[in-house]
C-alpha cells in the first residue's frame, strides 16, 4: 500500500522525501487520442506528475446535467497518466481562471441573482457540492494510496485574490474530505502578503505562483508557511495571447534559469503549462480590466510542448535544467513531420439566414432578453423586431457582448464591437426587419466580470423609442448536421464569400494526420473538421491558423464547414505546414 504524506518540510513517499515535478496539461484543451504522447512526452522531459484543472461548466452544461466522456473524460484521463508511469494532481476548483470560459463556472449559476459566488452562501454552495461529488466519485478510487496515480486535490484558485471568505474555505475542505479525499489539500496564491493570508486554512498546504524571481517569491511564501515543502503550482513559463494582441513568448533561457533557480532551492514544482492545446469550440475565456479582450483559439502558451504536441527549444533547456535534480528516462525518438500542405475550393455555401430556422427555436418576447435568460451559454445568437423611421436616426444599444451585426433586410449596415466600447449606429431612413447577429466572444474569466451575461444588453432604442416585439433565436451550433444537410441542396459556392454564410469545402487524406488550417484570408468565423468544432478565428489575429488534431480526420474523404460572420476575398481554404501563431512582441 503506497503512503504519501507531507511530514516536516517534505513530502513523502513510501517513506521516502519525494520531490513533485510536474506539468500542465488540460485534458478538455487536447484530443482524447493524444493524451498518451503528450504524457509520454511530459516524461521523457523528466517531469514525474501531471497536473490537470476540472472545469465545472462543461461536466455541468445545464443544472444537473453531469457528463464525462470524450474530451471530458477524466477518469481515461488520470488512468492514462498512470499508465505512462506518473502521478497526477488535480484541481477541481470550482473556480479555476484558466483563460477558460467564465473562469469554469457555469454560466447558469449566475442567473439567480442571490447566489453568492465564491462565498460560502448555501445555493452556491449546494451547487459546487454536488459537482465535486461527481469530480471526486471519479479521483476517489485514483488516489496514490488506492493504487492510482493523484498525489494532491487543490481547494479552490488563487481565492486570496478574490475574497477572504475564511468559511466558504472550510465548507470546500469538509466537502472534498467528506468525499473520501484523504491525500493532502493544497491552495495556490500569488505571492503577496494579503493574498497568501486570505487564500488558504491551517491544515492546507500553501503554494505560490509565479515566473520568475524564484528565490524572494518562494521567501515570501516561507514567511506564510514556516514549515511544509515549498511548492509553486503554476510556474509560468509562457503566456496567453488575447486577439488583438501579438504573440506571447517568454526567452528560453530566462525561463530555464528561473526553474533552474526554483528547482536549486529544493522547491517543488508544476509547470504551467507543460502543454498548453486549444481552446476548442467556444470555450476560450476573455479579460476585461477596461477593455474588453477575449483569448484566442490557441493556448499553446508558448510552452515545452507547442500546441501541436512538438518539442520546442524550452522542452530540452528545461530537461537539461531538470537533469541537474532528477534521473532522465531514456528518450524515445520524436519524430515531427510537417503537415501536408494543399489547397481545396469551397463547394457549396448557404447563407446563415436560409439555415438559421433549422438552428433552434425562436422567443418572442416583447423585452429584449439576454442570451443567458434564454438558457443560451455560448455561441451567437439572432435578435429580431421590426423597425420604421423615415429620419436619420440613431440605434442605441444598453451594451453589446460582445459584437453585433446589425442588417435591415438583407443590408448590413454595420458592427458594434464591446472591444471598441460600441453602443449606437446610424441608420438612414429604414422600413422593414431590424436583424443583430450577436457573438458571444467568451465570458470574462478573472476580476469582478466574471458571470455578466451575454447577448444584447436592453433595452434598445431608436431615436429615443424603446424598440419592443423581439424574436430571438439561439443558435444552436453543438451539431453541424443541419447546415450540412442545408449545403447538401445549396447550389455551388460564389467567388467570394460574404457573410454571415456557411460554407463547405471536400478534401481526400491517404491517413490522418494533424494539419494547420491557414485563415489569412477569412474575416472572422467558426470552423468545423467532420463536425468537430475547432474554434474560432479573426483576421485581427494574432494567430492565423487553427490546429486540427489526427483524431478529427478520417482516412479518404474529410469535410471542413465554415462559418463566415463577415467577408472571404477567396472562396478557398488552404492548409499550410506549420502553425501561424502571429507576430511577436520586438
Ligand atoms: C493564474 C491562474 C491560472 C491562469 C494563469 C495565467 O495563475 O491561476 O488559471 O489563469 O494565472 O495563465
Amino acid at each position: 500500500m503506497t503512503t504519501f504524506e507531507i511530514v516536516g518540510d517534505d513530502f513523502v513517499l513510501d517513506g521516502e522525501p519525494h520531490r513533485i515535478l510536474s506539468g500542465a496539461l488540460h485534458y478538455f484543451r487536447v484530443h482524447p487520442d493524444d493524451w498518451a504522447d503528450r504524457i509520454r512526452k511530459a516524461r521523457m522531459m523528466g517531469l514525474n506528475t501531471i497536473e490537470t484543472y476540472v472545469p465545472w461548466n462543461a461536466h455541468e452544461p445545464v443544472p444537473g446535467g453531469w457528463r464525462a466522456d470524450g474530451r471530458l473524460d477524466l477518469e481515461r484521463f488520470l488512468r492514462t497518466v498512470a499508465d505512462e508511469g506518473m502521478h497526477a494532481i488535480v484541481r477541481p476548483g470550482p473556480y479555476i481562471c484558466a483563460e477558460w470560459d467564465n473562469g469554469g463556472l457555469p454560466a447558469w449559476l449566475f442567473t439567480d441573482p442571490e447566489v453568492g459566488i465564491r462565498r460560502s452562501e448555501p445555493r452556491f454552495v449546494a451547487a459546487l457540492s454536488r459537482y465535486l461529488r461527481n469530480v471526486l466519485d471519479i479521483v476517489r478510487p485514483l488516489q496514490v494510496t488506492e493504487g492510482g496515480p493523484v498525489l494532491l486535490v487543490q481547494v479552490e484558485n488563487e481565492y486570496g485574490a478574490y475574497g477572504d471568505d475564511k468559511e466558504y474555505l472550510r465548507q470546500l475542505v469538509e466537502v472534498i474530505r467528506g468525499a473520501g479525499i484523504t491525500v493532502p489539500l493544497t491552495t495556490v496564491d500569488q505571492p503577496q502578503d494579503d493574498m497568501l493570508e486570505n487564500g488558504s486554512l491551517p491544515g492546507l498546504l500553501k503554494t505560490a505562483s509565479f515566473g520568475s524571481r524564484s528565490r524572494e517569491r518562494l521567501a515570501t511564501l516561507r514567511r506564510h508557511q514556516p514549515t511544509g515543502p515549498l511548492m509553486c503550482s503554476e510556474f509560468w513559463d509562457g503566456w496567453f495571447d488575447s486577439w488583438g494582441t501579438h504573440h506571447h513568448t517568454t526567452p528560453v533561457a530566462e525561463s530555464a534559469a528561473d526553474l533552474d533557480e526554483l528547482l536549486a532551492l529544493g522547491a517543488s514544482v508544476n509547470l504551467y503549462m507543460f502543454h498548453g492545446g486549444t481552446n476548442f469550440g467556444f470555450t476560450n475565456g476573455a479579460n476585461d480590466k477596461g477593455v474588453y479582450q477575449p483569448i484566442v483559439t490557441s493556448y499553446d502558451y508558448d510552452a515545452p510542448l507547442d500546441e501541436s504536441g512538438e518539442p520546442t527549444e524550452k522542452f530540452w533547456a528545461f530537461r537539461d535544467v531538470i537533469a541537474k535534480y532528477a534521473e532522465l528516462p531514456e528518450l524515445e525518438p520524436v519524430v515531427a513531420a510537417a503537415a501536408p500542405s494543399f489547397t481545396v475550393p469551397f463547394d457549396a455555401a448557404v447563407p446563415l439566414w436560409a439555415v438559421a430556422d433549422r438552428l433552434g427555436e425562436w422567443s418572442h418576447t416583447d423585452e429584449l432578453p439576454t442570451f443567458d435568460e434564454l438558457g443560451h451559454y455560448s455561441g451567437l445568437g439572432l435578435y429580431r423586431t421590426e423597425i420604421d423611421t423615415a429620419e436619420p436616426a440613431v440605434l442605441e444599444f444598453g451594451e453589446v457582448r460582445d459584437r453585433a451585426y446589425v442588417s435591415v433586410g438583407t443590408s448590413r449596415l454595420g458592427v458594434l464591437a464591446r472591444d471598441h466600447h460600441d453602443s449606437a449606429i446610424a441608420l438612414s431612413p429604414s422600413r422593414g426587419t431590424l436583424t443583430v447577429l450577436v457573438e458571444d466572444q467568451g465570458r470574462v474569466d478573472y476580476g469582478p466580470r466574471i458571470g455578466e451575461p451575454k447577448g444584447l444588453i436592453g433595452p434598445v432604442h431608436l431615436n429615443g423609442e424603446e424598440l419592443r416585439r423581439w424574436s430571438v433565436l439561439p443558435l444552436q451550433l453543438s451539431s453541424i448536421e443541419p447546415v450540412r444537410d442545408a449545403l447538401d441542396g445549396a447550389a455551388g459556392a460564389p467567388e467570394r464569400l460574404a457573410g454571415p454564410v456557411f460554407a463547405r469545402a471536400g478534401f481526400e487524406l491517404d491517413e490522418p494526420c494533424p494539419l494547420f488550417l491557414d485563415t489569412t484570408g477569412w474575416g472572422k468565423g467558426v470552423a468545423w473538421i467532420n463536425g468537430f468544432n475547432l474554434g474560432r478565428y479573426w483576421t485581427r489575429g494574432p494567430q492565423q491558423t487553427l490546429y486540427v488534431p489526427r483524431g478529427v480526420l478520417r482516412t479518404g474523404a474529410n469535410e471542413l464547414i465554415v462559418l463566415e460572420l463577415e467577408s472571404a476575398a477567396e472562396s478557398v481554404a488552404a492548409f499550410v505546414p506549420e502553425p501561424r501563431l502571429g507576430h511577436t512582441e520586438v
